[in-house]
């Protein structure tokens, strides 16, 4: 069984969470690698939804062992509400989770800079972050002031951030945002501490332990390509690397050991938060899509902005991820619509784009070059195969293949676990 690495590969909640919980029976362990509780990645087993935020969604298969490796940036709060929450649902984490002591904390203070930047921003210049102060925390880890994990076991650890939170606060009245008391969150912190404590360890050594003994590992991507901070739509990104790449630097796994590197995509195109989004549909074509695929935000609600699948998307993720197959998504979404658009290419000032412009003076101005292809006008959610699924369904499959360069392994028609099935020639899961 191959070390496999899942991404999105476009701008997130491709269906990133399903398609782990689906494939995680042929892996024992699932790694969170970076973003933090900005993700919400939505696995829906029988009438049970959860929709998981830090935790690793191999969380939901019982024996299978997950890591937050240190790429991640924790907000305790959030990680023990959510230990909590699955606990209460019967799923047991304190023997199968490990959280990696090199991970940097969420401070409350990253949060009130996240919102109250946000806030002071100019129209034009806001992100639409998920407020959860994933930006400020990673800067925080680049300009090597930030808190770690393995800190917690410190027996000066609630002065270090006292000491933290006073520093903080200066630029918190820059910003207008209510100051913190330094005593009240030392004492959060504490407590959080306690109760995270036991899950703490050195993943990087328990992960590399686990792969030279033949154990296979699964790595969770969050968020997608284009919100990567170095091949995302700049500024407007998280501020991590969701790329394969940062599934390495995230977890301590070195790149020879990754076998496997699947793309999650749409049938369509998503984004939630500012920024350019070529195939973007402001009509009503855009809404029907929202509706049908239930699009609203995992974390925040947030309705997602919807469009075409954008096939230039698709190729850049292939080539900066090397995807070896698609998992395609959402595909039941595109059922009633009569005729369905593909972004094939775009054109800017008279020049032909076939992959994604790094400047976004660029992408802002790109126009899309579209295809039209017949839809099929049926249900596909019932299928069970790739030879269910009308013919129409196929050529457009066969054409997303062509248009990328890159086969579909994996085609989900419904969001509980067995609306999903494989394409043998392509991928052939081992039990
Ligand atoms: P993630 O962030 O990539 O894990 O994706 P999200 O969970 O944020 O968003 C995907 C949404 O689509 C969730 O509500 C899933 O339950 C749902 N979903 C996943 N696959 C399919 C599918 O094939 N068809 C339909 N209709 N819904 C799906
Ligand atoms: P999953 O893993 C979709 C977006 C936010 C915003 C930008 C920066 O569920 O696919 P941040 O809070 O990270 O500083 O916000 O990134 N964003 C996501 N969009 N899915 C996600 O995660 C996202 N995580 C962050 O909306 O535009
Ligand atoms: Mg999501």
């Amino acid at each position: 069984m191959a070390n496999t690495i899942l991404i999105g590969s476009q701008w997130g909640d491709e269906g990133k969470g399903k398609i782990i919980d689906v494939i995680t029976t042929e892996h024992q362990w699932v790694v969170r690698y970076q973003g933090g509780n900005n993700a919400g990645h939505t696995v829906e087993i029988g009438e049970e939804r959860h929709v998981l935020h830090l935790l690793p969604s191999g969380i939901l298969r019982e024996g299978c062992r997950c890591v937050i490796g240190n790429g991640v940036v924790i907000d305790p709060a959030a990680l023990k509400k959510e230990i909590d929450e699955v606990e209460a649902r019967g799923y047991g984490t304190r023997d199968r989770l490990f959280v990696s002591d090199r991970a940097h904390v969420i401070m409350p203070y990253h949060r009130l800079i996240d919102e109250y930047r946000e806030g002071a921003a100019a129209a034009k210049d806001k992100i639409g972050t998920t407020k959860r102060g994933i930006g400020p925390s990673y800067a925080d880890k680049a300009a090597r002031v930030g808190l770690r994990m393995g800190d917690m076991r410190l027996a000066d650890f609630a002065e270090r951030v006292r000491q933290k939170v006073e520093e903080n606060n200066v630029i918190l009245q820059a910003l207008g945002a209510p100051l913190l008391s330094a005593d009240e969150v030392a004492a959060e912190y504490q407590a959080l501490a306690d109760a995270l404590i036991p899950y703490i360890q050195d993943t990087v050594t328990l992960l590399n332990e686990a792969d030279r003994r033949g154990e296979s590992i699964l790595f969770e991507g969050a968020q997608g390509v284009m919100l990567d901070i170095d091949y995302g739509t700049y500024p407007y990104v998280t501020s991590s690397n969701a790329t394969a790449g940062g599934a390495c630097t995230g977890s301590g796994i070195p790149p020879h050991r990754i076998e496997r590197v699947i793309g999650v995509v749409k049938g369509y195109t998503t984004r939630v938060g500012e920024g350019p989004f070529p195939t973007e549909l402001h009509d009503a074509s855009g809404e029907a899509l929202r509706k049908a695929g239930h699009e609203f935000g995992a974390t925040t609600g947030r309705p997602r902005r919807c469009g075409w699948f954008d096939a230039v998307v698709a190729r850049y993720s292939a080539m900066v991820n090397g995807i070896d197959f698609w998992a395609l998504t959402k595909m039941d979404v595109l059922d009633d619509q009569p005729v369905i658009k593909v972004c094939v290419a775009y054109e800017y000032e008279g020049q032909r784009y076939e992959q994604v412009p790094g400047a976004i003076t660029v992408l802002e101005g790109c126009v899309p070059v579209y295809e039209e292809l017949p839809g099929w006008q049926c249900t596909t959610s019932t299928c069970t195969c790739f030879a269910d699924l009308p013919d129409q369904a196929k050529a457009y499959i066969a054409r997303l293949e062509e248009l990328t360069g890159v086969p579909v392994g994996i085609v989900s028609v419904g969001p509980r676990r067995d609306a999903t099935f494989v394409v043998e020639s392509v991928y052939a899961p081992q039990a």
